[in-house]
């Protein structure tokens, strides 16, 4: 996957908002195919992690935002920083023909952590790997409108 690209996905998720425009997580960019590996083992072997040409582990830093605001900070909004960071790379790379997914599982945490050499200040929020799409899946179903949306009159 092209530099280039990987940095238009970097600038478009640096412009995402953030709780007091803190931005409180850090990214890693993964290429190394032994670390995709680990990280597909660690994550009950999702397999695009090691087939994806890159990685990106998006790890809330509670922290940073704690300073500004307190337990909501350091429990609520840089996770939610950390994750409209991740959906702003989803949509900067379909955008430039690209495809990822979003991998939640992170059920061993300080598996990545080794892996990312980070300590428990960081906490791996999601992985998403990036790269050119093997398929073209049919649009998954939805819950109707109706059944999501409430109109309060
Ligand atoms: C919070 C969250 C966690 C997810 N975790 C995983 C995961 O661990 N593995 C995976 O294959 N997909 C994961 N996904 C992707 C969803 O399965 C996928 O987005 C959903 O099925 C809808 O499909 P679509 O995005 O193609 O419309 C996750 C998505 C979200 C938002």
């Amino acid at each position: 996957m092209e530099e280039a690209k990987l940095n238009q996905i970097l600038e478009a998720v640096n412009r995402a908002p953030s709780a007091g425009n803190l931005q409180a997580y850090k990214i890693y960019v993964i290429r190394d195919t032994d670390l995709r590996q680990l990280l597909c083992r660690a994550t009950g072997n999702q397999e695009c992690l090691a087939q994806a040409p890159v990685v990106l582990a998006f790890c809330a830093e509670p922290k940073r935002s704690a300073v500004r605001f307190g337990t909501r900070g350091e429990q609520l909004f840089c996770i939610q920083d950390a994750t409209i960071a991740c959906n702003y790379a989803q949509l900067a790379a379909t955008a430039l023909g690209l495809a990822t997914v979003w991998i939640g599982a992170v059920f061993e945490p300080e598996t990545i952590r080794e892996a990312l050499k980070i300590t428990d200040d960081l906490w791996p929020v999601a992985l998403l790997p990036v790269g050119y799409p093997a398929e073209s899946p049919k649009p998954t179903s939805r819950r109707s409108l109706t059944e999501l949306v409430r109109l309060l009159r």
